[in-house]
C-alpha cells in the first residue's frame, strides 16, 4: 500500500535550493504537515522558507542554519527541529557537495553525515525506541554505478550511501523504518557549476564537458523522491536519469557475473 505524505513531518538536509528544495517543494504539494530545512546557507534557507510559507500559508516549513558536518550543530539542530515539529516520519539526506580538491571534507557531508543523520533518525522513529517507525532517503548519485575519473572521490561517497542503505535497511523489522537511496542523473543545479575536479585531470576539459552535460530538472528529481518514499519497498534503489527515466535496481550477487581467473 502507498504512503501517504499529507499530514507528515519531515526534515530535510540541504533544502534550501537544487533538488532539495525540490523535494520540500513536492512534499508540500502531497500535503506534508510541515518540513524542516537544515542547511548550511542561512540566506537561501531564509529566503527559502518565506517563499514556501507564503505560498502554502501557515509556517509549513521551518529553518535552522546547520552545517551538516559538525557533528554537535547538526546533533543539536536535528532535536530542535523534530521538538519543534512534534515528531519525524521522514529524513532526506540530501546535502551534499561535489569538491575533490577538499576531498575530506566532501567525505564529512556526503557520508558521515548521512550516516549520522541516518542513526538520529532511527532512534527517533525506530519502534524499538518506542516510535512509530518511518521512512529515510539518501541521496546518492549514478556515479554510484560507473568509474567517473573527474570526480574519483565524489563516487566513492556516492557508492558509500549505497552500501549503507542496502546493509542498513535490513533493520527493518527491528526499527519499522524503511531506507532507501535516490541516484539522480545529471540535474540542472549548482552543484555543477560549482564542481572542483580532480587534480589528475584537465580542469578546463573537465568544466567544458560538464558545461555541454545534458541535465534534467530538478523538478523530475523531487518528483520522482517523493514517489520511491510513497510506493517503493524498504531498501529500494532508484536511478532517475534524463536517458533512462527512473530504474529501480536490482543489484545482483557477484557470484552471478564474476569471471573465474
Ligand atoms: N545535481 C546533480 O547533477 C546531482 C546528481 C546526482 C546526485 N546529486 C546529489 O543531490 C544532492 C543535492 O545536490 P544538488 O544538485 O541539489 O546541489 P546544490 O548545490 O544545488 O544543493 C546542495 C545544498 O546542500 C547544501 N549543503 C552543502 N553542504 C552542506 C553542509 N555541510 N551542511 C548543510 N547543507 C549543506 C547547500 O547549501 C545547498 O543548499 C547532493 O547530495 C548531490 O550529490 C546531484
Amino acid at each position: 500500500m502507498a504512503l501517504s505524505i499529507k499530514d507528515k513531518s519531515v526534515l530535510v538536509t540541504g533544502g534550501c535550493r537544487g533538488i532539495g528544495y525540490s523535494c520540500v517543494h513536492q512534499l508540500l504539494l502531497k500535503g506534508a504537515k510541515i518540513v524542516a530545512i537544515l542547511d548550511m546557507d542561512s540566506v537561501c534557507g531564509e529566503k527559502a522558507i518565506q517563499k514556501f510559507n507564503t505560498e502554502f500559508g501557515r509556517n509549513c516549513t521551518i529553518f535552522f542554519s546547520t552545517n551538516v558536518s559538525k557533528a554537535e550543530e547538526f546533533e543539536s539542530n536535528f532535536k530542535k527541529a523534530v521538538e519543534k515539529m512534534g515528531g519525524l516520519d521522514i529524513l532526506i539526506n540530501n546535502a551534499g557537495i561535489a569538491n575533490e580538491r577538499n576531498w575530506d571534507m566532501m567525505i564529512n557531508i556526503n557520508i558521515k553525515a548521512l550516516i549520522q543523520g541516518t542513526f538520529m533518525a532511527i532512534d527517533v522513529m525506530g519502534k524499538h525506541k518506542g516510535g512509530k517507525g518511518g521512512t529515510i532517503i539518501n541521496m546518492s548519485s549514478i556515479s554510484a554505478f560507473g568509474a567517473y575519473v573527474k570526480i574519483p572521490v565524489y563516487a566513492a561517497t556516492k557508492h558509500a550511501v549505497i552500501g549503507f542503505t542496502r546493509a542498513i535497511a535490513l533493520n527493518y523489522e527491528t526499527t519499522g523504518v524503511a531506507i532507501k537511496a535516490m541516484c539522480p542523473g545529471a540535474t540542472d543545479t549548482s552543484i555543477i557549476s560549482n564542481t572542483e575536479y580532480s587534480n589528475l585531470v584537465s580542469q578546463e576539459e573537465a568544466s567544458s564537458f560538464a558545461a555541454k552535460m545534458p541535465r534534467q530538472r530538478t523538478e523530475v528529481v523531487g518528483k520522482e523522491t517523493i514517489r520511491l518514499i510513497e510506493e517503493a519497498t524498504n531498501g529500494a534503489i532508484w536511478i532517475n536519469t534524463l536517458e533512462t527515466s527512473t530504474l529501480s535496481l536490482n543489484i545482483p550477487d557477484y557470484t552471478t557475473y564474476g569471471t573465474p581467473v
